[in-house]
């Protein structure tokens, strides 16, 4: 069988999840879905990254103990999973001894290969990124210099162990130039390739001035830098030192980021894994960000968006169609309540659901809710279906998601053009015969879309294929090729989708 892993980026748990953490593992989740009908095993990982001085300070500010704090909050990121449907195989936690246990096992390798040296670290840290930042990557405003992400930087002066990041620019650049696919879109990974080439310095890997991590082996008064124990999270997840079982599914096919850590993911990463002798990832896709109604999104600005919150008043099929259907994936976005309004009734109501319904209601009624034989569809409707799986399986390979909704749109849109011109209602006296040869096309049209649209709207997409009659076991891409008998019964008509008012 064959294999695919994906992971999200695990999230700190310093705040409760809002919508873009939602978005990233989303994406992850469709792919995953779609692969698994593609007759893949799938891995899918997701989970929380709980140490560091960031999430230090957010437990200390709540006035609570690390360890119950973390608790509290990564358990947030466990129910999103639940509220937004998705079908991780596994949620991992930093905390984990399984996880501290890998993490020293990764940095004694890299030690005894002659990776990692004894020095100190006088520089600048921004603690919202986790990351060191050059002199030259700054800009000042009233006394504070700030990071490019915004994020205001500190001074730090500490004994630290270093990883010897330069000595691996030539093989990194080898490795992008080998691997072309390995950074996508294709505007990132010219971003990539642009900074490594500029040249790197070796990294601060420890840090002596806080308590809360992974302490680094033989040396105590040190915790790993949290990016390094977060990165290792991919390979704690599958059993790594162990290698056991899960083993096999690395290396990931897929790390969905978002474009805030890609550096972290398409240079320090891969330079980790090859010092430690260990295959790099296939792939990084950097998307992009989400701002709300025009602004970035912030907790000063009061306007963050609870992805609960929106799935209670619209519904989670509506949130996860919109999320992937309005912004090309790896390009910035605008969310708007407008938008998600629209899409929901111009699309899923008026195209999809109408459709199905039209369909169905004249099934059941005129033919006694039993499928009339196979027909070939005519030709504007043959040629908007023909290869659609192949099409959608293209585009998510790619993760173009809007263009996989988008083709699978367009073979709705065909359908319905169809069911208007034809005009089923009007044939039952007329012509019986011909109503029926257009009803049993337009059912396997819908059969189709519905298989397709699956792991976009696995809630919804269930419903339907129920209606259309669908068996349980007939529901995955392989099944597509095999027609339902005449005579096969559908189930009861219902409206898929209700419109929402903005
Ligand atoms: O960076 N638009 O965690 P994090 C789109 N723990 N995506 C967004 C977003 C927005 N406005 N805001 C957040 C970390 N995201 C590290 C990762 S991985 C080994 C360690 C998403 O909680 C996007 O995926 O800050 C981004 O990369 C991620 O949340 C950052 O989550
Ligand atoms: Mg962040």
């Amino acid at each position: 069988m064959p294999r695919t892993c994906l992971t999200t980026p695990i999230y700190y748990v310093n705040d409760k999840p809002h919508i873009g953490h939602a978005y990233t593992s989303l994406a992850a989740d469709v792919l995953a879905r779609w692969k698994r009908l593609s007759g893949h095993e799938v891995f899918f990982l997701t989970g929380t990254d709980e140490h560091g001085q960031k999430v230090e300070k957010a437990a200390r500010d709540a006035g609570e103990e690390p360890q119950a704090f973390t608790d509290r909050v990564s358990q947030a990121f466990r129910d999103l999973t639940a509220t937004m449907g998705f079908s991780n195989d596994a949620f991992i936690r930093t905390t984990e001894p399984r996880h501290r246990h890998a993490c020293q096992e990764l940095w004694r390798r890299l030690a005894a290969r002659g990776e990692i040296y004894l020095g100190g670290y006088e520089g600048w840290y921004a603690v919202r990124d986790e990351a060191f930042y050059g002199p030259d990557e700054l800009t000042e405003r009233d006394g504070v210099r700030y990071a490019p992400s915004g994020a205001p930087v500190e001074w730090v002066t500490e004994p630290s162990y270093f990883f010897r990041l330069s000595a691996w620019q030539e093989r990194l650049l080898e490795f992008y130039e080998a691997n072309p696919g390995f950074i996508a879109p294709a505007s990132r990974r010219n971003e990539v390739i642009a900074f490594v080439k500029a040249g790197l310095q070796d990294l601060s890997i420890s840090r002596t001035s806080f308590r809360w991590g992974v302490p680094v082996p033989g040396d105590d008064a040190h915790v790993m830098y949290v990016w390094l124990d977060a990165l290792t999270n991919y390979i704690t997840a599958l059993g790594w030192p162990e290698e056991g079982e899960a083993w096999r599914f690395w290396p990931a096919d897929v790390h969905f980021v978002g474009k805030d850590i890609l550096r972290f993911h398409a240079i320090y990463w891969p330079a980790f894994l090859m010092a430690a002798g260990l295959e790099p990832p296939r792939r990084v896709f950097a998307h992009g960000w989400w701002t709300n109604e025009g602004q970035k999104i912030s907790k000063s600005l009061g306007n963050v968006i609870d992805p609960v919150e929106l799935v209670e008043r619209f519904g989670l099929d509506p949130v996860r169609y919109f999320l992937l259907r309005e912004v090309p994936f790896g390009q910035d976005g605008d969310f708007s309540r407008a938008g998600l309004v629209n899409r929901t009734n111009g699309e899923l109501a008026d195209v999809l659901g109408n459709l199905a319904n039209r369909t169905l209601t004249l099934i059941a009624k005129n033919l006694d809710g039993r499928l009339p034989a196979p027909a070939a569809p005519g030709r504007a409707l043959g040629e908007a279906l023909s290869g659609l799986p192949a099409r959608v399986g293209a585009h998510l390979d790619a993760q173009e998601f809007h263009l996989a909704l988008e083709a699978i749109f367009a073979a709705a849109r065909a359908a319905n053009v169809d069911i208007t011109e034809q005009a089923p209602w009007a044939l039952r006296k007329t012509d019986p015969a011909r109503m029926a040869v257009v009803l049993r096309q337009l059912h396997d049209a819908l059969r189709v879309l519905g298989t397709v649209l699956q792991p976009f709207m696995p809630g919804t997409m269930a419903l339907m294929l129920d209606q259309l009659g669908v068996p349980a076991g007939a529901r995955h891409l392989g099944a597509l090729d095999a027609p339902l008998p005449e005579g096969h019964p559908i189930g009861t008509p219902a409206p898929l989708f209700r419109k929402v008012e903005a």
